[in-house]
């Protein structure tokens, strides 16, 4: 197929060099020209994961609407925020019905909508697919095993995901949940945090165990109220990526917890990691969506707290453990 990748950085390089790997004639944008010429020259950048090379089969371009034109398939690997411009300006190169797919993993700030909306929303004649699951680039371009699901109400967009991608040690499963798909990989970086945070001060496996499963829990919750299935949560883009990104030291999330707890500011984690980490944004997303909608999501509520309202971590660790006992929902 011909294939545009948006975004050259670490998971959207992985992406192109996985889809060049199996044949498909691949054009990369990275709206950012330094790092595009160091792509193009060197087949490497400062976001790209260590020791990656892209191949030189794969087009570099700055020129987004150039990367876009006449392509069957196109991926989208922007941080979530930036996906909505990214789409609104390649919409006028874009003609018939691509199948598009979106690798990133957030709700939208101000609108709270999920990726799979905002693609949906920019380009009303693609056949949109949401690719989650649990992936470290790093990972995945060392050639190491994993799974990932293709969620789609398209079942031929997401059959079109599954054999473009999959291959002996990449298993794509396939699922029409799409808003449980979506709302399992942004709210896994949130639950991240707070893990990270909870590592970070030494409140030891027990209490992770439990993080992990009552965030599963509020993700699930949030994910039924805005109609997805409650059976999403169990698989690959919900506890599979929870899981991953809480417990592995690779994620940028559970990295954001751990120097909270150490006592450092915001910016200077952010600065620090190079990369986007999606939980950041998500958190105060989620929480004010889950606040329009009347869903409860505590630890959500504190990780927003903690990064965005200057709540010391300790005091939201201690509002989460002081609520009332009730029954396990
Ligand atoms: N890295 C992973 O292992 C991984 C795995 C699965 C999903 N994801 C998701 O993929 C998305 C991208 O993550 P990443 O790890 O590649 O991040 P990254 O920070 O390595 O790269 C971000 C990319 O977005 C581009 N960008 C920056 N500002 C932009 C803007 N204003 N408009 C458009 N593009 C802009 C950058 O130039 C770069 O190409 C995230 O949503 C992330 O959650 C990442």
């Amino acid at each position: 197929m011909r294939a545009a990748v948006l975004g050259g950085g670490a998971w959207g390089g992985v992406l192109a060099w996985l889809l060049a790997g199996r044949g498909h004639e691949v054009a990369l944008w990275e709206p950012d020209g330094s790092a595009a010429e160091a792509l193009a020259r060197q087949r490497t950048n400062a976001r790209s994961v260590a020791g990656f090379r892209l191949p030189d089969a794969i087009a570099v371009s700055t020129d987004l609407p150039a990367v876009c034109r006449d392509r069957e398939l196109i991926v989208v690997a922007v941080p979530s925020q930036f996906v909505r411009v990214t789409l609104g300006t390649a919409a006028p190169a874009i003609t018939g019905a691509p199948v598009v797919v979106c690798a990133s993993k957030g709700l939208e700030p101000g609108t709270g909508a999920t990726m799979a909306e905002v693609v949906t929303a920019s380009l009303p004649g693609a056949r949109a697919v949401v690719l989650s699951g649990p992936s470290f680039a790093q990972e995945i371009a060392a050639g190491l095993p994993a799974a990932l699901v293709a969620a789609s109400t398209d079942a031929g967009a997401a059959g079109v995901v599954q054999s473009c991608f999959g291959g002996e040690r990449l298993r794509i499963y396939t699922s029409d949940d799409v808003v449980g798909v979506c709302v399992g990989g942004a709210l896994k970086n949130v639950i991240a945090i707070a893990v990270g945070c909870c590592d970070g001060f030494g409140l030891g496996e027990s209490a992770r165990a439990a993080l992990i499963t009552r965030g599963l829990a509020e993700m699930g919750r949030l994910a039924v109220r805005l109609g997805g299935q409650a059976l999403t949560l169990a698989g690959l883009a919900g506890l599979g990526d929870l899981v991953l990104t809480c417990t592995g030291d690779l994620s940028r999330n559970r990295q954001v917890g751990l120097a909270l707890a150490r006592g450092e500011s915001l910016p200077a984690v952010i600065a620090k990691l190079g990369h986007v980490a999606e939980g950041v944004g998500t958190a105060l997303t989620a929480r004010d969506v889950a606040k329009r909608l009347g869903v409860d999501m505590p630890i959500t509520r504190e990780v927003a707290a903690a990064l965005h309202e200057g709540k010391p971590a300790r005091d939201a660790f201690h509002d989460l453990l002081a609520r009332d006992v009730r029954p396990e929902r």
